[in-house]
């Protein structure tokens, strides 16, 4: 593909709305947020249990130990089947990199609005920047977050003009990152295949060139933080996102059973979400989780999350491997038209991947 054409990973369109940072800074505890904040179905559907679950841990360093590869990749399969959702554990990125990036990302985001809005974005459809995603309307209720989003890969996509110089470390360690995580998912893949009884090389194929996006969340506290929603629900469209609390902070919540439960992960851990992607390509075998981050009173909570996505034509279908003799559960939908209705509407669920359900 053309340098600078919009690559249907992210041909979105958002309307400018406030900086939520700056905003909480402005409230206190006897002003009221504003209406477009509240969001009258935290109390509607609240969280099932009080007391945080940690998610289930998946160990890459046994995974690839010829002696636990076999009951490791099957506690995988059993996770991905069950919960959608894991932590990765002795993922073997380097610690050094991960507290690089880590510093790097709380110096970028404790800058002054002034200097974060050279990076905003600029409605160039790649949603790349510093900004907000998913607001088409102006009645929209808002999530209580702001982001900066950059294309990391296929290389020949990135933008270097959305790529912060300040801290002076950022972007090589946005590039290390990216690059320690495309082996990662690669390495992830080999293993999803074989449980799924398909050929390594299929996915290789489906993921070729590894789009990857990477997503900066800021989520600032809130006073009245039971009222508001840092990410609404959403399922993500992707193969699959490897999600770094960059502080952390907890706050993020996945529907199980119909029911919000809250997670947390071990510091460093890498927690792991199936994407809608993979959810039609197994025929349903896994299935992308609906999960949402919700705010504390007391502190700003950052995330970070890649997202790791098919090559830009394929079509969408449940793989034939993974149908074998049974029930097609999805019809077909290029990925580029997936993504287009993806960003054409709020966040809202699984919405989109519903539609494509036989
Ligand atoms: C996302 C997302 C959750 C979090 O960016 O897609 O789900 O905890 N983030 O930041
Ligand atoms: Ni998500």
């Amino acid at each position: 593909m053309a340098k600078g054409e919009v690559h249907s990973q992210c041909a979105g369109y958002t309307l400018p709305v406030p900086n939520v940072q700056s905003l909480a800074t402005s409230i206190d505890k006897s002003t009221q947020i504003p209406e477009r904040y509240v969001r009258p179905e935290v109390k509607a559907d609240p969280i099932a249990h009080n007391n945080e679950i940690e998610l289930p841990v998946i160990d890459l360093a046994k995974l690839i130990d010829p002696e636990f590869s076999k009951e490791e990749a099957a506690k995988l399969h059993f996770t991905c089947q069950e919960w959608g959702f894991f932590q990765l554990v002795n993922h073997g990125v380097p610690e050094e990199l991960i507290e690089g990036l880590k510093a790097n990302t709380m110096e970028f985001f404790n800058k002054s609005l002034e200097e974060k809005m050279l990076y905003k974005q600029n409605n160039d459809g790649t949603l790349q920047g510093y900004g907000q995603a998913f607001v088409i309307s102006e009645e929209q209720k808002l999530d209580w977050s702001d982001l900066f989003y950059v294309m990391t890969r296929p290389i020949a996509l990135r933008n270097m003009k959305f790529w912060p110089t300040s801290p002076s470390t950022f972007r090589d360690n946005i590039d290390r990152y990216s690059l320690e995580l495309t082996k990662l998912a690669s390495c992830l893949w080999q293993y999803i295949a074989t449980n799924l009884g398909v050929a390594k090389e299929v996915f290789a194929e489906l993921f070729k060139d590894h789009p990857q996006g990477m997503r900066f969340n800021y989520y600032p506290p809130c006073p009245e933080a039971d009222k508001v929603i840092g990410v609404s629900p959403h399922s993500d469209a992707t193969g699959f996102s490897i999600l770094l609390q960059i502080n952390d902070v907890q706050g993020l919540q996945i529907r199980k059973n119909g029911e919000w439960i809250a997670v947390s992960a071990l510091p460093n851990a890498f927690i792991v979400n199936l994407g809608d992607i993979t959810e039609v390509l197994s025929n349903g075998i896994y299935k992308s989780i609906e999960h949402r981050a919700m705010i504390n009173t007391e502190n700003p909570r950052i995330s970070l999350v890649a997202f790791h996505g098919p090559d830009n034509s394929i079509m969408l279908r449940p793989l034939p491997e993974a149908v074998g003799d049974g029930k097609l559960n999805y019809g077909s939908m290029s990925y580029q038209e997936f993504m287009k209705a993806l960003f054409n509407k709020k966040l809202e669920g699984k919405s989109i991947i519903d539609k494509l359900k036989l």
